[in-house]
């Protein structure tokens, strides 16, 4: 955890509000579309978070559309059911809007693997490289890098600079790695990977293949290379979703976090939806960061405004460079919310 973290966590300790309990005979549902009306608040969230959050959201979407929506709204109060880093682009995105975050500690690894000061290092022995980073990074690694990408728009992204432009490409090695074959430029990876993406077993998946012979696999760009070799297709979440929406096939195994799969069975309610099995004993994929957010933290969090997302003034001016760049290029190339 951060030294900021750790003291905004200190601060909701203090003011007795990690101890709230809420009443289990409330109608949460009720109380937090209540909540959205008086407050004119705005829920926007991943498709990786809980599906109940999902059906009480007013935004569901992948990376790119959330912070679309985020720059995009006239709410009052922006309520990110997602992880720190997208809600710190939201604020970064809408720095006059009240942005709140269920809960603080809603992480993310592959964010967390790609520490400021030591990326700072690190692209100092590449003095001609520009640097593109993943979306899934600290806003303090947004000071650092000249463009953002999501999953949805990274190989329009990489496709926009000079073929004569090298690269640095952080933090995931993994989409780094998919971005250079499908691109074909050569580029410099920061050696990080999302926890979720990295542990799907290519030994399971293959069983489960067999036994499903007519099952289409779908992954997401996170995973290791030789999960994506043995895919159908790869797509970002929403890629994931539409394809599985436009596609004939009636089965499919999906190597993503598993809270991908509420919206899928929703839009194709006679399709077989299977999570990919992971390299463990467990049989869900689920993100912890993700899923720490729960039903009774967003309603807690819209009745007192916190946890809110604070950043100095340096960090936004000099990250929502990246990010407004990633909005130009997306927007040139027909890509995001339609
Ligand atoms: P997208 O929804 O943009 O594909 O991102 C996936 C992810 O890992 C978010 O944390
Ligand atoms: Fe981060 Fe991976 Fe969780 Fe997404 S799924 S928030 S990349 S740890």
């Amino acid at each position: 955890m951060t030294a900021n973290l750790a003291s905004a966590t200190q601060k909701l300790d203090r003011l007795g509000y990690l101890d709230l309990e809420v009443d289990p005979e409330l109608d949460l549902v009720a109380e937090i579309n209540r909540l959205k009306k008086e407050k004119n608040a705005i829920i926007l969230a991943h498709y990786y978070q809980e599906s109940e959050i999902q059906d009480v959201a007013d935004f569901i979407g992948d990376s790119l559309g959330l912070s679309q929506k985020a720059a995009a709204t006239d709410a009052d109060i922006i309520v990110f059911a997602g992880v720190h880093f997208m809600a710190e682009t939201a604020k970064m995105l809408s720095p006059h809007k009240k942005v709140l975050l269920p809960d603080l500690k809603a992480g993310c690894s592959l964010a967390d693997s790609c520490p400021p000061h030591l990326f700072k290092k690190f692209k100092e022995k590449y003095p001609d490289h520009i640097v593109v980073s993943y979306i899934n990074c600290t806003a303090e690694l947004k000071t650092l890098t000249d463009i953002c990408c999501t999953s949805t728009n990274a190989v329009a992204i990489i496709e926009s600079i000079p073929k004569d432009q090298p690269i640095i490409f952080a933090p995931d090695k993994n989409l780094g790695a998919y971005l250079i074959k499908k691109t074909g430029r050569d580029m410099v990876l920061w050696n990080g990977a999302c926890m979720v993406h990295e542990i799907f077993s290519h030994e399971r998946i293959v069983k489960l293949k067999n036994r499903h012979p007519n099952a289409k696999f779908i992954a997401h760009p996170e995973c290791e290379a030789h999960i994506l070799d043995m895919a159908d297709f790869i797509g970002s979440t929403t890629g994931l979703l539409k394809y599985t929406i436009n596609d004939s096939a009636q089965e499919y195994i999906v190597a993503t976090e598993s809270g991908i799969l509420h919206q899928m069975q929703k839009a194709s309610p006679h399709k077989t939806f299977i999570p990919a099995p992971p390299n463990n004993n467990c049989a869900c994929n689920d993100c912890p960061h993700m899923k720490r957010n729960t039903m009774e933290k967003l309603y807690l969090c819209m009745e007192h405004e916190m946890p809110e997302i604070i950043l100095p003034q340096w960090v936004i001016e000099q990250g929502v460079k990246s990010i407004d760049r990633m909005m130009e290029i997306s927007e040139k190339a027909g890509l995001g919310l339609k």
